[in-house]
């Protein structure tokens, strides 16, 4: 692999030049020179031979366990660069692409002879110069990009400051400044070099046939496919570093999308990186990805000009079935310049949802009528770059004197004034997909209509919002000024809150005062049940707490087995709040973490997406179950390749219909849009064990287990959900979601596409309030209390997933029952699953 020192090509030329502190200029002095000469450079192949063994298993061998970054990837004691530079003096010809031609090898050759003696005459650093390489040559006068390689023993290390991209780039700028003599060929002009530095795994020599490809756009616009080795037969091979060359003509940019990219989860040793040049300077680097992508968030990038580059490598720990890609030409853009027409209307970043490309620079222009306002939405905003900060140095919108960049929710803006112009600006690195946006022309007297509050943001919003307790303008301009309802409290800082959530140990008030003068006093700790206990007794080894929560959130511990405390397989107890599956090994027999292969979504989603239709794979253990007859009836989730849980009330016999017959139910598992089973899972079902404690007319115990006649195939968009343990608390106030094709509204249709919905938890004293007492403790609620968002019929036995932060989802409860639907003060009540747990385990074994 690549990390010879000398690179002999095939015909006898080299162009991966090497080393040489030596003097170029070497001339013959008799026979006993000469030996010593072979002696010493004998000595030095084997020394380097070895150096490049020891660098070969530093690199690709070792598991390096350091972040994602590019650079950190590498030994500390590499450094590489890579970049270009523009030779004017020469007329490109077709014949640079082929590294076999004569041409490619006399250029690379001349180029590498003028770095190399440019390096080399450097005292501080060329002791430590190891390789050279000219891999590429693209259209534009002529470019030719280049790659090199220091290694330091530790014992240099002192050098490394020197080793910086800006020393070497000056070197180089400084030797091509004046007409140098390079031994091809006296006018090879150079105009521009940069550089940049680059993951040393990357860098190729360009004879090395292992996995490179040098592929040309079809000019007829017709797409060109490549896919990762391996890639038809199911899995890629192991420790594979390929590269892919793109070009496409001259005034043309790269359009490049991957249907198909499903790789290891972590980017250290397994990754793609696309660059928007020939070389693989992290400055070029347009993305770095990993992971597996759903068809409906491909990757799909483009170039700022006419090549472009693709490295996948791979560290060989794991075996998945790679990436399909193609890519085609189009036109470059010419200008990005608009001036949006009428009053309403939307506009994007470029060619959206696929990634901006680097270097671009937009204009969007929008004139109103004098005296009106404009108004603009970003529903989506994802400017994402690694390392930056609130500053926007890097790629940004600007509009109206504010740069915004990152990842946003979605937010309104509004002028003050009849203009609004949006710039967007792109810097060479690091895309992402951009932004997505609504704007309208509204008058400023009557900025909102049908009766609709104005927030100071110009944002419209239902009237019943305002002073309801909840920031919706998100500027709380709705919550100012308020005359606190009967059923509210006025905080500290004078917003109006419900009373239900006084004292519940959730800051709502923002101030901390709803949950001031609550039971505990201030050398007191409270435990989850709401008892105060004297602080110096949290987390002294002794329970204090009639739930033992006091001893649970220390460092783990083994401790005498109450109810709170995690029991592991050999029956001790340890105390940690949340155990199982979080990646840590607790209990000395591992069984905290030994049945945890659950709670993963394998598709990379992007993190925010409008609207509450379930994107493909969100929710692989949502079970859609089919009455004979009837279609979908209730939900449930996926527990085991046998088992799903569910509520015992949809298995209820009526006098018409017989309920609890396994054989007249039907799961539907992998689904998304009802009457699509095209990904689906089919499977009848062969048991129905409902709860022997459950209660029709309070619902108490509302659950049910389900065995499938069959096991199921796990994949992309069918998976496990992990059970939480009988310990696992999930706080009020935590977002979860819930799930489930039920009817939109509360006498509405069933939805047809997976609908999705954030709940919060809610704390027990203010469910029990809400509900007039009616929760039991194998109950909860969550949802919010000004309604608006729920479960709703057809939702039951479906599940409500919470994600720890371990990042695996758990079953946090089963949907149940409620007033009505989404109904103010009405929160969703469902089954808690930790306390059913055990139960679970005793119908399933699970
Ligand atoms: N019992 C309902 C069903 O059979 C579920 C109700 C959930 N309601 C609520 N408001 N969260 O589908």
């Amino acid at each position: 692999m690549g990390s010879t020192v000398k690179y002999e090509a095939g015909n006898g030329h080299h162009e991966g030049v090497s080393f040489l502190n030596s003097s170029p200029s070497s001339k013959r002095r008799g026979k006993r020179k000469v030996v010593i000469i072979v002696i010493v450079l004998l000595l030095f192949l084997i020394l380097t031979a070895l150096g490049g063994i020891l660098a070969w298993l530093f690199l690709f061998k070792s598991k390096s366990n350091s972040t994602q970054a590019v650079r950190n990837a590498a030994a500390p004691s590499v450094r590489a660069f890579s970049g270009s530079c523009t030779i004017s003096s020469l007329d490109y010809s077709a014949d640079y692409e082929n590294s076999r031609s004569d041409q490619f090898y006399l250029i690379a050759n001349a180029v590498t002879r003028m770095i190399n003696s440019t390096i080399s005459a450097d005292s501080t650093i060329a002791p430590f110069f190891t390789q050279l390489a000219v891999n590429a040559f693209s259209e534009g006068s002529v470019i030719a990009y280049f790659w090199m390689r220091f290694d330091v023993s530790e014992s240099n290390s002192a050098v490394l400051p020197s080793l910086s991209k800006s020393y070497v780039l000056s070197l180089l700028q400084k030797s091509t400044r004046k007409p140098k003599q390079t031994g091809v060929s006296e006018d090879l002009r150079i105009t521009t070099v940069a550089l940049s530095p680059a993951d040393p795994r990357l860098l190729r020599f360009p004879k090395d046939e292992n996995c490179m490809f040098d592929l040309t756009a079809d000019p007829s616009g017709k797409k060109v496919n490549f896919t990762s080795p391996g890639f038809s037969k199911g899995a890629y091979a192991r420790n594979e570093q390929c590269q892919y060359i793109l070009r496409a003509q001259k005034g043309y940019v790269i359009y490049l999308n991957f249907p198909i990219f499903h790789i290891e989860d972590n980017c250290t040793g397994e990754f793609v990186t696309i660059f928007d040049s020939l070389s693989a300077s992290d400055d070029d680097l347009i993305t770095m990805k990993c992971g597996n992508r759903p068809p409906s968030n491909p990757l799909t990038v483009l170039s700022s000009g006419h090549v472009a580059m693709v490295s996948f490598i791979n560290d060989g720990t794991s075996v998945y079935p790679g990436f399909s890609a193609e890519f085609h030409q189009v036109l470059k853009m010419k200008e990005c310049k608009l001036v949006l027409p009428g009053s309403e209307g939307n506009f994007t970043s470029p060619y959206y949802p696929a990634f901006y490309p680097p270097n671009i620079d937009c204009v969007w222009t929008i004139q109103a009528p004098p005296g009106m306002r404009i108004r603009i939405t970003f529903n989506m905003f994802r400017l994402l770059e690694p390392d930056v900060k609130d500053d926007c140095l890097k790629d940004y919108v600007e509009l109206f004197g504010q740069r915004y960049c990152g990842e946003k929710l979605p937010f309104t803006v509004t002028s003050d004034g009849p203009t609004a112009v949006v710039n967007f600006h792109s810097d060479e690195s690091q895309t992402d997909k951009g932004f997505e946006a609504e704007y309208s022309i509204y008058d400023p007297r009557k900025p909102c209509t049908d009766g609709q509050f104005a927030c100071a943001s110009g944002r419209c919003i239902p009237p019943d919002l305002k002073c309801d307790g909840w920031n919706d303008c998100e500027d709380l301009d709705d919550e100012q000024n308020c005359v606190c309802a009967a059923d509210q409290f006025r905080c500290d800082n004078n917003l109006c809150k419900s009373l239900l959530w006084k004292c519940d140990h959730v800051n709502d008030c923002g101030d901390y005062s709803d949950e001031k003068g609550c039971q505990c006093e201030a050398k007191q700790w409270e435990c989850n049940s709401g008892q105060c206990i004297p602080t110096e007794k949290y987390c002294n080894g002794v329970n204090d707490c009639a739930d033992s929560s006091d001893e649970l959130s220390c460092n783990s511990t083994t401790v005498p087995c109450t109810n709170a405390a995690y029991v592991c397989e050999n029956n001790k107890c340890i105390s940690k709040v949340n155990a199982e599956c979080d990646g840590v090994t607790d209990c000395e027999d591992n069984s905290d973490e030994r049945y945890c292969s659950c709670g993963n979504r394998p598709y990379k989603h992007n993190r925010i997406v409008g609207g509450t239709d379930a994107d493909v794979g969100e929710w692989p253990w949502q079970v859609s179950l089919h009455y004979q007859g009837e279609g979908h009836l209730c939900g449930a989730s996926i527990i085991s390749d046998r088992w799903l849980v569910c509520a015992s009330h949809c298995f209820q016999p009526t006098d018409r219909v017989d309920y609890s017959r396994p054989d007249k139910w039907t799961a539907y598992v992998g689904l998304r849009v009802q009457g699509d089973t095209s990904t689906a899972q089919i499977r009848k079902i062969s048991k129905v064990i409902t709860h022997e404690y459950y209660n029709g007319d309070t619902f108490d115990y509302d659950a049910a287990v389900l065995e499938l006649s069959s096991p199921l195939t796990f994949s992309n968009t069918i998976q496990p959900i992990c059970l939480p343990a009988t310990s696992h608390i999930f706080q009020a106030g935590k977002s979860c979601y819930v799930t489930g094709w039920g009817t939109l509204t509360e006498r509405g249709q069933l939805a047809q596409v997976l609908q999705k919905a954030e709940v919060k938890i809610i704390n027990d004293t203010v469910c029990n309030s809400a509900t007039s007492g009616q929760v039991t403790p194998r109950m909860m609620c969550s949802g919010y209390l000004t309604g608006g968002v729920d479960a709703c019929q057809g939702d039951s036995g479906g599940p409500l997933s919470c994600m720890e932060d371990s990042g695996k989802w758990f079953l946090c409860g089963i949907v149940s029952w409620g007033e009505g639907c989404a109904r103010r003060n009405k929160p969703g009540i469902y089954t808690r699953v930790p306390v059913i747990r055990k139960w679970i385990k005793e119908k399933t074994r699970i």
